[in-house]
């Protein structure tokens, strides 16, 4: 597979963070010099329309790729002189599991593909949709390892064990390399009790790991997807940019340790 890195971003709890994540590592790991590809794995196309993108078909998106055709189609480069590029999505993905109810290995339509999309960038970063669903899946058979993004809740340790079932089951049935890249909290409130005690409990819990960096609630996290940018163009100096910058400089830092053979987490809680 040479020596690229791909990663989903998944949590089957809806506004956990995985798009946000996805757009923003991304873009601080392309600032830093890192080739990066962001597949944008979901009907709802937040990804793409985050960066501007928005399909007017399904001409030049992930669906066509997954479906259609054996080449890459041409890839967007939403942000001129960073080297990231966009594979989008458009709505009418959502159609596509219910328009291939017969087809034999559905689960391995995007890792049959993969090895093109690993051709393009070190770094491959997959933005699922909220649920553990067709799509989902195929994401996780293709990748090397899934970044879970945690929201600082009551419910988040729920949502992590049927995560992690999931890829337990991948690994037996699909791809048993299936590595957990770690857990990233989100929408951190250092003033909330709430939201350091569910940072703690899965520390102490999860045989995985958990990136130091936090990245805090931020106002301007949100508003940047409306204005198509990434935060670190819409707002370069906020908190929510300077965690995603750190974010991405752990990421690398133990990607380097990963090529020297770290070792990857067990999926299980206990
Ligand atoms: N750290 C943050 N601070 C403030 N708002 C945030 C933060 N992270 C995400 N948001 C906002 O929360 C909402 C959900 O985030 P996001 O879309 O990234 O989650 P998601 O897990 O991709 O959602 P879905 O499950 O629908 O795909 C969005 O409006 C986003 O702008
Ligand atoms: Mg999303």
């Amino acid at each position: 597979m040479g020596n690229s890195y791909v990663v989903a971003v998944a949590n089957q709890k809806g506004g956990v963070g995985k798009t946000t994540t996805a757009i923003n590592l991304a873009t601080s790991i392309a600032y830093l010099g890192h080739k990066v590809l962001l597949v944008d794995c979901d009907p709802q196309a937040n990804a793409s329309s985050g960066l501007g993108v928005r399909l007017p078909s399904g001409d030049r998106s992930f669906m066509s790729f997954l479906i259609e055709q054996s080449t890459l189609p041409p890839l967007f480069q939403p942000l001129k002189n960073l080297p990231m590029w966009l594979l989008p999505s458009h709505p009418d993905l959502a159609s596509l599991e219910w328009s291939l109810p017969e087809l034999n290995d559905r689960e391995n339509l995007l890792s049959k593909r993969i090895r093109l999309l690993r051709k393009r960038s070190k770094f491959v970063i997959i933005d699922c949709p909220p649920s553990l669903g067709f799509l989902t899946v195929n994401a996780l058979v293709s990748a090397d390892a899934v970044l879970i993004p945690i929201q600082c809740e009551y419910y988040a340790l729920e949502g992590l064990s049927l995560l992690l079932d999931t890829v337990r089951k991948i690994r037996l049935r699909w791809n048993p390399d299936l590595g957990i890249d770690g857990v990233v909290f989100t929408m951190f409130d250092r003033r909330n009790n709430l939201s350091h005690q569910v940072v703690s409990e899965i520390r102490q819990h999860a045989p995985f790991y958990t990136y130091q960096t936090m990245i805090p609630r931020n106002v301007r996290l949100s508003e940047a997807p409306s204005h198509g940018l990434p935060v670190l163009f819409y707002d370069p100096r906020s908190s929510g940019a300077k965690a995603y910058m750190e974010l991405a400089k752990e990421f690398l830092g133990r990607s380097l340790r990963r090529n020297n053979g770290e070792k990857k987490g067990s999926g299980s809680l206990h």
